[in-house]
């Protein structure tokens, strides 16, 4: 927040009301904009900073939330004050849940806005300076373009962060478009080679001869065409990472030559005599399932266990939903910039939509989605009917697995389990979506032993 005045936005459609506001906080000294309808609003935050909105729930067109949201996609640690006429304990519920600092009700006391003006200023402040030290951290640790809000990618990120600065060879395994080569880049600059060089190598494209030679560099006239010597990729890399992606993919007369030079450390041209000592980590990633390659002996068990001495194992995206409304988010405001469009919001359905929806091709389908809509619809506001039909026809929500052999009881701790989890242990929350009352939620949890 700025030291000087702080700038608050208030949003109201009924003309009287909004002035009676303005005065008031004019009165207590801040800066004030006055909206009287969502559209204003909006418009005023896709070019303006501002440090607080008040606004009210219900208006035609564009609602709270949805200016709350727009907020928010703007700076995620904005103060939001909802207000209505028709206060109810749902819309007070649901508009805390979106993460509003608080809610008034109409007709609203002076002193009490005063007061919750002032205290969420004040709050925003202090997760200001938080937010500024973290990102710092973050920054230090080359995080930044990595989203990672479920449970499972942040203890992926965990990991990273511990074996990043050892020398240990990673296996990076995950479908496609799950981010595996984002987390090799994190690894590579989180570690101490960072000023060293980070060579990427595709094995899947090349073919066997070329592939060797890429590698491992040639002497000159060791085949047709060298014309001259060359250095590989391991000669290149040396002092900082080799990116070996599609490990999977690599013959196996190439899987014996990468072997020797893991447990040696030192290799020898194609055509060359000389041994060259070098000093490389190695990140291997394949989307491949390398165990059964094993079992089909298209790949050597030794070399799978040199690669594979940390594992990262990268989920499908329908398997952590929850990173998918914030990747939804961060990739709308990147697109709309890189653009030159004023930022966009996704509404509920639209929203609800992408989170059932199952993702094949994990998160590059999602960011292609993204920005398909960015670049096609003219509206700051997408909704349900702008999506594709596929996304849009939720009809392909994974069933559960269903095995004979468990019994009812089994099941439903399975499912209480799944739910509190995807709902990251709110168990209001977990017992609105399982449709029973909170009471009967904690008495199965103990009844289960799911912890509290
Ligand atoms: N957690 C994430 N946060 C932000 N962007 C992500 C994340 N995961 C993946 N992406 C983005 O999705 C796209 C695909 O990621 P990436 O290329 O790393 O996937 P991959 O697993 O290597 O895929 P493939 O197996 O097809 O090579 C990239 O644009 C990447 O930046
Ligand atoms: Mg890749």
């Amino acid at each position: 927040m700025s030291k000087s005045k702080p700038i608050i936005l208030v949003v109201d459609d009924d003309m009287s009301s909004l002035d009676a506001m303005c005065e008031t906080l004019r009165r207590a000294d801040y800066q004030v904009v006055p909206a009287h309808s969502g559209a204003e609003a909006f418009q005023y935050l896709s070019n303006n900073d501002v440090d607080l909105v008040l606004t009210d729930l219900f208006m035609p067109t564009i609602n709270g939330m949805e200016i709350m949201n727009a907020a928010r996609r703007n700076d995620p640690n904005i103060a939001v004050i909802i207000f209505t006429g028709h206060g109810t304990i749902e819309n007070a519920v649901e508009a805390m849940k979106a993460g509003a600092f608080h809610y008034l009700t109409k007709p609203i006391n002076i002193e009490e806005l005063r007061l919750t003006v002032k205290k969420a200023l004040e709050r925003r402040e202090l997760i200001s300076e938080n937010i500024d030290l973290k990102r710092k951290v973050d920054r230090k640790f080359g995080f930044e373009n990595i989203i990672a809000n479920s449970k499972v990618m942040q203890e992926i990120l965990d990991t990273v962060v511990q074996i990043a600065p050892t020398r240990a060879n990673v296996l990076i395994t995950g479908d496609s478009g799950t981010g595996k080569e984002l987390i090799a880049n994190a690894i590579h600059y989180n570690s101490n080679r960072k000023n060293e060089p980070f060579i990427k190598v595709n094995c899947a494209v090349l073919a066997e001869g070329v592939l060797e030679s890429e590698l491992f560099g040639h002497e000159k006239g060791s085949f047709t065409g060298a014309i001259k010597s060359r250095k590989g990729m391991f000669e290149m890399a040396d002092g900082g990472t080799l990116f070996l992606d599609e490990i999977g993919d690599i013959p196996l007369s190439t899987q014996v030559k990468l072997l020797r030079v893991i447990e040696e450390r030192e290799f020898v041209r194609v055509g060359g005599m000389e041994s060259i000592k070098i000093n490389v980590r190695l990140i291997a990633a394949t989307n491949r399932d390398l165990k059964k390659a094993i079992q089909d002996e298209t790949f050597r068990e030794d070399l799978y266990f040199r690669l594979n001495v940390v594992s990262l194992v990268i989920p499908p995206l329908r398997e952590r939903r929850e990173d998918i409304p914030i990747m939804v988010q961060r990739f709308m405001d990147e697109f709309c910039q890189e653009n030159g469009k004023p930022s966009m919001t996704l509404r509920k359905e639209a929203l609800e939509a992408f989170m059932k929806y199952k993702w094949p091709g994990n998160v590059r389908e999602l960011k292609n989605a993204v920005e398909s809509l960015v670049v096609r619809l003219k509206e700051p506001i997408i909704t349900l009917d702008d999506l594709p039909s596929h996304i849009r026809q939720n009809d392909n929500i994974p069933s559960p697995a269903l095995t004979v052999g468990l019994t009812l009881k089994e099941m439903e701790k399975d499912l209480i389990a799944k739910t509190l989890e995807s709902v990251k242990g709110n168990k209001t929350q977990a017992a609105k979506t399982l449709g029973i009352g909170l009471r009967t939620l904690y008495r199965k949890m103990t009844e289960y032993q799911l912890d509290n």
